[in-house]
This record gives C-alpha cells, sequence and structure tokens, in this order.
C-alpha cells in the first residue's frame, strides 16, 4: 500500500517503506490505530497526513477518524520535528514554578512558537503536558531526557548542547 504525498508533505523514500511496511504489519491487529500511530512516529518521528488514507484503508477506518485520533492526542506530531525536540511542561505544578517564563524564554532565544521548528532545523519546541517530575518543577525534555528545576540559565545550556554537532547528533 503505497502512501500518497503531497507538496506540502514529502517523505523520503526510506520514510514511505517504513511506513507502508508498519501499515503491512498491524492491518489484520484488531484496534491497531494507537500503536500503529505511536509505531510511525517513533519510526519517523511523526505521522504525516499523507498517512491518514492508507492507514484508514487498511485498517477499515474512515479518514475522520484516523485524523480525528491524531489531532485529539498532543503526543502526535503531524509534521516532521526538527533534529531535537525540546518540551516544556505547562502542567500545573510547572506553571505555580515559573514555568509560563521560561517558555517565554525558550520561544524567545530559539525565535518560535509551540510547535514551530527553529530555522536551522535544530530544535522543535512543544508544550507538554507533566512529565511525572513535578517535584523538580519547572520541567523539560529535550530528546525525551528529563531534566527538573530548570532556569533560564539551563535552558539556554540545553539550547546550546542541541545545537552543538560534537555532543548531540
Ligand atoms: S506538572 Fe510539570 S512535571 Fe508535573
Amino acid at each position: 500500500m503505497q502512501v500518497l504525498q503531497t507538496k506540502q508533505d514529502l517523505i523520503s523514500e526510506v520514510d514511505t517503506l517504513k511506513i507502508d511496511t508498519l501499515i503491512a504489519q498491524h492491518q489484520d491487529i484488531p484496534g491497531a490505530l494507537m500503536p500503529l500511530l505511536h509505531s510511525i512516529q517513533d519510526s519517523i518521528g511523526y505521522v504525516p497526513e499523507s498517512t491518514y488514507a492508507p492507514i484508514a484503508k487498511a485498517l477499515k477506518l474512515s479518514i475522520a477518524e484516523v485524523h480525528g485520533v491524531v489531532t485529539f492526542y498532543h503526543h502526535f506530531r503531524t509534521h516532521k520535528p526538527g533534529r531535537h525536540v525540546l518540551q516544556i511542561c505547562r502542567a500545573e505544578s510547572c506553571q505555580s514554578m515559573g514555568a509560563a517564563a521560561l517558555e517565554a524564554h525558550a520561544k524567545k532565544c530559539l525565535n518560535v512558537d509551540y510547535h514551530q521548528t527553529t530555522t536551522d532545523e535544530a530544535i522543535t519546541l512543544e508544550p507538554v503536558y507533566c512529565l511525572g517530575n513535578c517535584a523538580l518543577s519547572p520541567a523539560v525534555t529535550l530528546d525525551e531526557e528529563v531534566f527538573g528545576r530548570v532556569s533560564a540559565a539551563d535552558l539556554d545550556a540545553l539550547i546550546f548542547e542541541a545545537r552543538s554537532p560534537r555532543v548531540r547528533v
């Protein structure tokens, strides 16, 4: 089953093959939508909108159902992320410990809003809602590694590290 591509959503041949393989692996499994979406995002970093139709066909769902699930969960991305993903917790404990100032600092430093990627494609900024690290609020993740009691200076260091090709590629 070939994944269709639009101009805005060009997917490499390698990623297309990965998606097609994952869809084939899940198509006969009852209730496979969520596991399949997770598999696709884990594999290529996001769930392209062009996958909705082949997923729907394989799982005998409507495209609207697939779209509804992808857009309901904040976890799923519909656009290719940067080389690194920086998430800032916006839940209650972190909010009470300065997360709003931290997110303003991140947006200013990176010159992006949430769900956007820096022009050098190094970092995608995302909100997240509780990382289970409330005792060490405010918390952030960089590529799924959790950091607690993060100050603006700490965030600057993480951003510098993420942009350094010697440390994280
Ligand atoms: S509220 Fe931020 S880690 Fe729980």
